[in-house]
């Protein structure tokens, strides 16, 4: 089931479904991130139910997973714990240290108890002729356990969420995308060279992102201020494909005071602000 609202395109009243939280720094929104995933897990494996999550990579959720390795050395098991992350690079070798596969099980899942079959990440090793049945097995395996409870988000220096860039529509789904000069031009700094950076992914579509039950979109830092400002307050357009988060009626935005200090006065006085 999709929570898109076709209405609330059409009359161009979208931001009311958007919950902007602003906080201190990253650490303080990343931790409020955590502690929104560990609220929902809880209360599933108190009746014995499974959470879906979906994940996301880049600086962006770093300390997030950081907060949540706490959160399950305090007790809060993750073995009932589903996971789909967003995207993957492609070609990419999962034990090279720029696979997001790699990232993933560094930064979060080696240090968890999730079961290893709960895991699935886009294979960057998959062959280009098994790539499109491998695509539409990752949606239905998404749909077999029930659609994602919590889909995390970063966003792109130029709008874009897992890697659906500036010019994909709201309907896509899983594919392999080309990623934009934008995106490898930022993605130098983990690859050392920008030849190093691959010229294509394999991303969750918009479509699927949508269909989660509820979004957690993080950004931090000046440097992600404009786009912030262009996705929460710009007009929905596929230029900026973090403007189509309008649409979904159940959206938080996690910032930090400097991706948010763009935002427009009338805005800002919407804004649960979460600074001390
Ligand atoms: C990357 C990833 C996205 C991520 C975004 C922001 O390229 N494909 O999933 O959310 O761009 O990256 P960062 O968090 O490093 O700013």
């Amino acid at each position: 089931m999709s929570y898109v609202n076709k209405e609330v395109i059409k009359n161009k009243t979208l931001k009311e479904f958007m919950e902007v939280l602003v906080f201190e720094n990253k650490e303080s929104g990343s931790l409020y991130a955590a502690q929104v995933i560990a609220n929902k897990v809880l209360m599933n494996n108190s009746v014995n139910e499974e959470t879906v999550l979906g994940l996301a990579t880049g600086s962006t959720p770093t300390d997030m997973y950081k907060a949540l390795i706490e959160i399950n050395k305090s007790g809060v098991s993750f073995s009932r714990i589903i996971t789909y992350n967003l995207d993957e690079y492609y070609p990419m070798k999962k034990s090279s240290p720029h696979s997001y596969h790699y990232y993933m099980y560094d930064h979060f899942f080696q240090h968890v108890d999730i079961h290893e079959e709960n895991i699935f990440i886009p294979n960057g090793e998959i062959k280009n002729e098994d790539l499109s049945k491998f695509c539409e097995e990752y949606e239905l395996s998404i749909r077999r356990n029930g659609g994602i409870d919590i889909q995390v988000l970063g966003l792109g220096l130029n709008g874009h969420i897992g890697f659906n860039e500036p010019g994909f529509s709201m309907d896509s789904l899983t594919q392999k995308v080309t990623l934009s000069d934008t995106t490898r031009t930022a993605a130098v700094k983990y690859f050392g060279k920008k030849e190093e950076v691959p010229f294509q992914a394999i991303s969750m579509g918009i479509s699927t992102i949508l269909s989660a039950d509820h979004i957690m979109m993080m950004a931090w830092g000046n440097e992600k201020a404009e786009i912030v400002k262009e996705s929460i307050e710009g007009q929905l357009s596929k230029d900026v494909p973090g403007t189509y988060l309008q649409t979904h009626k159940n959206v938080t935005i996690i910032l930090d005071a400097e991706s948010a200090s763009k935002l427009d006065n009338d805005r800002i006085s919407l804004i649960e602000s979460k600074l001390s």
